[in-house]
Formats: C-alpha cells, structure tokens, sequence
C-alpha cells in the first residue's frame, strides 16, 4: 500500500498504521470525530486522555495552537523531530474536540520520519496518532509489533522500518501565564527545553494538566524487576552495557549507549515477554540524558507510576 492510498483511507474516515522516528502511530483525520471515536475504541483508551496532531510544517502548526516565544524556539530547533508541544488551541483549530478530550489545549508534533511527512503532506492537514498499542501496553517500535496491536482496526499499514528513537516524544506544555512543563520526559532532554525555554515547572499529580498520564503505561504480561545487578532462575534479563551469562538475556546496548538503549528498549520487553518468564529483570540505567525516559517508562512497566 502506497502513501497516496494512506491519504485516501484518511480523506475516507479510515485509520492507518504510520510509522515515525519515535514509534508506530494509529493514525487518523484529526478534524473526523468518527475516526476518533475508532482509534479510542481500537486501543482500548480512556477518553479523557487527549491525542496528539501530527502536522507537516509550522504553517500547518500556526493554524492549529496559539505559539509563544518559548514554542516559537522549541519548534524551531526540534522539529521535524521527537518534540510534542501543547499550547492553547486556535479558535478556528482543525483538530476536533473529541481528539482533544474537550480541553482548550492541543498537542502538536511534526515527526522527522518521510513517510509521517509525506503522508501528512499528501493529506494536506493534521493527523492525530497515538502510540498504536492497546492502551497500557508497549509502544510497538516495529511494523509487526503496530500489526499485532492494533492492525485490525486499519485500513492501511504502511511499514516504515523499525523506529529509530524508539521512546514516545517529549511532552511539553507551553501556557500562557505558567512555567514550561515536561509532561512526558523523551529524547529531547530536559537540558534541551531548559536551555531554550527555561525555566521548567514540576507537574505534580495534576490530571487537568496531564490527562495521560495518570494511568499505567508500558506493562508486559510478566512482572518487572528494577535495578537488578543479574538475573535471578527463571527471570529474563535486560541488560545494559557488560551482559551477564544467563539463558534470556536482551542487551539493551552492548557499549553503554542511551540512545541505542531507548531504541530497543520496548522490542526488547516484548521480547523478554514472550519467552514467558518468572519476572523481567533490567539492570540499572543512568538517568542521565534520554535516560529520564528510559526510567520513566520503566517505572510505568514496574508498576511504580501511576
Ligand atoms: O512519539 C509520540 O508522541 C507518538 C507518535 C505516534 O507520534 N505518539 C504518542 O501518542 O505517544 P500517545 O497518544 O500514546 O501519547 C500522547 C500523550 C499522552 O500522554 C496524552 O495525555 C498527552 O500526550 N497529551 C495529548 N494532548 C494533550 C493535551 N492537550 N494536554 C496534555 N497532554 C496531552
Ligand atoms: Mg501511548
């Protein structure tokens, strides 16, 4: 299937599984309440959590949410790129209040992979897409991890190689009156939004402000274990940088590399996963960088969060 077909399910209320840079997305018309509704009810998801537009360019942006300074400079240095920025939604905003959740705000991301370009070019306006995997489990980083998840409400899958990033965008909330919040930490660092649009707020557990993340997120089917120097009998094992000898063990990065680690951090899960194990064991990651969100995603695996 082509990414003209994919603009056409799209113009025809259908959804489409679309690769980008961080991970798989079920996407959809984000101005079709219908198409909404069938992505909420595909994953599974509660619908007060808002979804993110997807846009080509900032013009396309501009016509959707109300930039500031700080967005006007985040937008600037991080798109095309895993970045989400929410700000107040524009009077005449193309992008429904079903997909919003009802709320004045809308989330907005121009992804870097050409085929999230193109078709959102080709379509010529913004495409909501969650994270394709039924709610509360792992992101799928692959074409066949989208397939299994959520395939079946598609009409399209277009396969756009496995996700190079691998962790969902960073989430950062830009409204008037208020300090820059993270609401969801991801490879553009909390370095990265203090230095351009510093300084940052705490989010606290404030649902109005970050409806999505509330509930768990990210479970396998096997418990998980943090921080473990080595596996235990029985136990898959994570493992970051020097792996040890043990029968499942997934090497998030052989050389100690963050980056490489958050891009297979969700394949490997799911990996660990299906050899059926007692508990999914991880080794310690630094949190430093990208790795707040590696921990993060962790934490929600483990249960810790939310
Ligand atoms: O990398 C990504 O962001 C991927 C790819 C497909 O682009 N998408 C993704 O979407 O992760 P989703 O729906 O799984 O996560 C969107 C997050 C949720 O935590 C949601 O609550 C939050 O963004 N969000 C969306 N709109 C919001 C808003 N108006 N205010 C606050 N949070 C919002
Ligand atoms: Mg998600």
């Amino acid at each position: 299937m082509s990414i003209s077909d994919a603009a056409k399910a799209l113009a025809a209320g259908e959804l489409v599984i679309l690769p980008t840079e961080t991970v798989y997305g079920l996407a959809g018309d984000a101005a079709n309440a219908d198409a909404v509704a069938a992505i909420f009810t595909a994953k599974g998801r509660p619908l007060f959590n808002p979804l993110i537009a997807h846009i080509s360019d900032a013009e396309m942006a501009r016509r959707t949410g109300v930039f500031d300074e700080r967005a006007d400079a985040l937008a600037e240095a991080f798109w095309p790129g895993p970045l989400t920025l929410v700000l107040p939604v524009r009077d005449d905003c193309p992008v429904c209040s079903e997909a919003r959740a009802g709320l004045d705000t809308v989330a907005l991301r121009a992804p870097a992979h050409p085929v999230a370009r193109e078709l959102i070019k080709a379509f010529g306006g913004p495409v909501v897409a969650p994270s394709a995997n039924r709610s509360g489990r792992p992101s799928p980083t692959t074409v066949e991890d989208a397939r299994t998840e959520t395939g079946a409400a598609a009409a399209v899958i277009l396969d756009g190689g496995p996700c190079k990033v691998g962790l969902e965008s960073t989430v950062v909330a830009l409204l008037p009156g208020e300090p820059t919040r993270i609401l969801r930490p991801g490879a553009v660092t909390r370095e990265d939004i203090a230095a351009l649009a510093g300084p940052l707020s705490e989010v606290g557990a404030d649902a109005r402000r970050s409806p999505g993340r509330l509930a768990t997120h990210y479970a396998p089917e096997a418990p998980v274990r943090l921080n473990a120097p080595y596996p235990l009998a029985g136990e898959a094992y994570l493992a970051f940088g020097k792996a040890p000898k043990a029968p499942q063990v997934f090497n998030l990065s052989p050389s100690g590399d963050l980056a490489e680690a958050g891009a297979n951090l969700f394949s490997m899960l799911r990996a660990a996963d299906r050899t059926a194990p007692r508990a999914i064991a991880v080794a310690p990651i630094p949190m430093v960088g990208i790795g707040e969100a590696i921990n993060d995603r962790l934490a929600r695996a483990a249960g810790f969060v939310g």
